[in-house]
């Protein structure tokens, strides 16, 4: 274990869970995407469906890359039937409680000790993986049948509109997002550094539809949007002073998190000079309530194939070409939280959207390590 601790320590840019700094920011995270789910699951029907008491079956639940283990104990305490297992490279500062434990485990060495064992597999904002495809493969192998995966990634952030990318600044274009701009960098050291953006956004685009073991009919994704800064108005003042307690942590916590970005910054061929100035920059864009903009996360689930779906595995619903969108976009004095997507082929159809607004500065900034655009 210790070998592939050192090189998952490479890969991983954030402190570990185990110092209390990271491990109280993780906390307060956590406790922030609760209140934005009104819960700890972007499907939570499904995962009552899926964990309800059985007699004669104990429920048992996976957490991949636990970090601060907030999440495993409050699911634990959600479902006391349930028996929940938290993983991490690193230990954290929660102690094991009658129907919690938590694992050492380096993820990047696969899954085998946990295959076949889970009636839920939950991975959010998990990144350092070497091969994310192979992870969600892995994922699926723990579930027991009809057992339910779900993982969750940040994204890059949208307008006001929640439909198109906030164009990246740039010393040319100083007025745009910042915040859009590091998540350009990220992607790019990400890449750089072995870990190709484009395999985990792919394995989000797609979700768990198409997959041999899983079930097609319990599949689905979700469009999750945060406000990022105290922006928000809706009708509804308890709403509004909702979001906007969601979106002050958010910038604070966007202006943690940004403090340890140098690996994939010095990857993405940044100078120390570069990496100070983004920050300055970055922090003023994200103290503004000005940018009306959000930070996405997706969210894609599913369930494998219980017995009896194994046995008759052809039972493919009628694919619909023109799928329909479900809304997205907001009405005025609202603020969409999450869109559900039921469909692969408006789940895609929507991300390839998205992509697309992407303007040609924002493409080009992506794509050159060594364009310098910090400085006018
Ligand atoms: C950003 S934190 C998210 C923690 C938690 N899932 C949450 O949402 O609050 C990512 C976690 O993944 C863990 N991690 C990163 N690489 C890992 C690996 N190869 N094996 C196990 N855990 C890993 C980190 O130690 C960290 O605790």
């Amino acid at each position: 274990m210790a070998d592939s601790e050192d090189t998952t320590k490479e890969l991983y840019s954030l402190p570990y869970a185990s110092s209390a700094d990271e491990g109280g920011r993780l906390d307060e995270q956590h406790n922030m995407l609760k209140l934005l789910l009104d819960g700890l699951f972007p499907c939570p029907e499904l995962v009552a469906k899926v964990l309800k008491d059985e007699e004669g079956r104990t429920k048992s639940i996976l957490d991949l890359g636990s970090g601060s283990g907030s999440w495993c104990l409050d699911v634990s305490n959600q479902f006391p039937q349930a028996q929940v297992v938290g993983i991490d490279i690193a230990s954290n500062l929660q102690r094991n409680t009658s129907n919690c434990r938590f694992e050492l485990w380096d993820i990047n060495q696969g899954l085998l000790p946990f295959h076949g064992q889970f009636d839920l597999v939950h991975a959010r904002f998990l990144h350092g993986i070497i091969n994310h495809h192979n992870l969600i493969l892995e994922a699926t192998k723990c579930l027991k049948p009809g057992g339910l995966v779900i993982f969750l990634r940040a994204g890059p952030n949208v307008t006001e509109g929640r439909t198109a990318l906030m164009p990246a600044a740039s010393s040319r274009m100083p007025d745009q997002s910042w915040y859009q701009r590091f998540w350009s960098f990220v992607e790019l050291g990400s890449t750089q550094r072995g870990l190709p953006a484009e395999i985990y956004n792919r394995d989000y685009d797609e979700g768990f539809w198409d997959y041999e073991t899983m079930d097609e009919k319990m599949c689905g994704a979700a469009f999750i949007t945060l406000p990022i800064g105290a922006w928000v108005t809706t009708s509804n003042p308890t709403e509004t002073a909702r979001l906007r307690t969601i979106g002050k942590f958010w910038a604070e916590n966007t202006m943690r998190v940004c403090r340890h970005i140098d690996h994939e910054m010095s990857a993405a061929g940044r100078s120390e000079k570069d990496i100070e100035l983004l920050q300055t920059r970055l922090d003023n864009d994200l103290q503004t309530t000005q940018t009306h903009s959000s930070m996405t996360i997706r969210a894609i689930w599913g369930c494998a194939q219980s017995v009896e779906d194994a046995n008759s595995r052809n039972h493919s619903p009628p694919r619909d070409e023109d799928a329909p969108l479900p809304l997205l976009s907001n009405e005025p004095g609202e603020y969409r939280v999450i869109t559900i997507f039921d469909n692969k082929l408006a789940w895609t159809k929507f991300n390839a959207q998205l992509m697309s607004t992407m303007t040609p500065d924002t493409k080009e900034l992506r794509e050159t390590p060594g364009f310098d655009l910090m400085e006018a």
